[in-house]
């Protein structure tokens, strides 16, 4: 059988769109448009894989009814969906949308806490689903009740079975990952100077080798339109976009990591994988949606980025 992709989504959501035409705090309004997808950067990592035709199931923790939608939104867009069921309800995420106003305002809930014994349970599960996986993505934040030692206990376990592992996270998630020596982590600036404790990175490629003296195999900064740098075992690499007219860049980080692990299913070499995944990316920054690159736009932008 051929071996998937499984992104990990531990604080998955209900990530719920409400687009208005003019919005004003206090006042009463109605929604002009809606979008309702299956969250969490795992899931959208998930469903841009499913675009790029590889392979993917996606896990994390699920519970009551936005639990039931989050599953059912990932089968529709044909990704098997093998949750761990956890007692209370998936969080929901708000984004308000003012299209006349060009604002966007965010809500986001906390989400419920995950008991011990679903944790237990849950890293059963990962264990077996690993047998199937090639690359693991973990993805996103921490849900109450998850230590920051979570994700560095997925790492090693991933790693044990030969299991590439892709991390993108933050704050004190990410610090105490790394030395279980991810394969890949993939930070923003904003993550790289949290790591570092300054309030700016001006060299990133340096940041990003204290990253890898922390435990990282190799680390690959995303820098908004200046593409990234990659620095691993393989080598050292810049890759730089077109210049596009961007209309939404939120979910370009998720996109960037699902088209580097389509890369890798693929077989490519870690320059050509890089490649994709910047396409990707960029391709995001096209789209009003998040993490909804077209087909059409990752093919035309794979062939304008350069690679050094
Ligand atoms: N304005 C832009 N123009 C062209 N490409 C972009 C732009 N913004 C992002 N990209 C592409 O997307 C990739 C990832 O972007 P970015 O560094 O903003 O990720 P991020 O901050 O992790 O995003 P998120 O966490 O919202 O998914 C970049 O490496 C680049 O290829
Ligand atoms: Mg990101």
């Amino acid at each position: 059988m051929t071996k998937y992709a499984l992104t990990v989504a531990v604080n998955a959501a209900v990530d719920t769109s409400y687009i208005f035409d003019g919005f004003a705090v206090g006042e009463i309004h109605t929604v002009a448009e809606l979008q309702r997808v299956a969250g969490g950067k795992a899931n959208n990592v998930a469903r841009v894989l499913k675009l790029l035709g590889a392979p993917v199931v996606a896990t994390g923790f699920a519970g009551g009814g936005a639990g039931a939608f989050i599953r059912q939104d990932l089968e529709r867009h044909g990704i098997a969906a093998e949750y761990e069921e956890i007692p209370g309800e998936s969080r929901t995420c708000l984004a308000m949308v003012d299209r006349a106003g060009g604002t966007l305002t965010e809500v986001r809930e906390k989400g419920p806490t995950v008991p011990p014994e679903a944790a237990e349970a849950f890293l059963g599960r990962f264990e077996r689903l690993l047998d199937g996986a090639r690359v693991v993505v973990i993805s996103g934040s921490l849900p109450p009740g998850i230590g920051p030692e979570f994700y560095g206990m997925l790492v090693e376990r991933a790693r044990a079975r030969g299991v590439f592992t892709v991390l993108d996270t933050s704050g004190a998630a990410l610090k105490a990952a790394l030395g279980a020596g991810p394969d890949l982590v993939k930070p923003n600036r904003d993550e790289l100077s949290g790591f570092l404790g300054t309030s700016d990175v001006t060299d990133p490629l340096a940041a990003a080798r204290s990253m890898m003296a922390a435990g990282a195999r190799a680390v690959a900064v995303s820098l908004g339109k200046e593409g990234l740098v990659y620095i691993g075992p393989e080598g050292t690499w810049r890759v730089k976009p077109p210049a596009v007219d961007a209309v939404n860049t939120v979910g370009s980080g998720d996109s960037l990591v699902a088209g580097f692990t389509a890369g890798l299913l693929r077989g490519l070499a870690v320059p050509e994988a890089l490649r994709l995944g910047v396409a990707c990316g960029t391709a995001n920054a096209l789209t009003k949606g998040v993490a909804s690159p077209r087909a059409e736009d990752i093919e035309r932008i794979l062939g304008q980025v350069v690679v050094e």
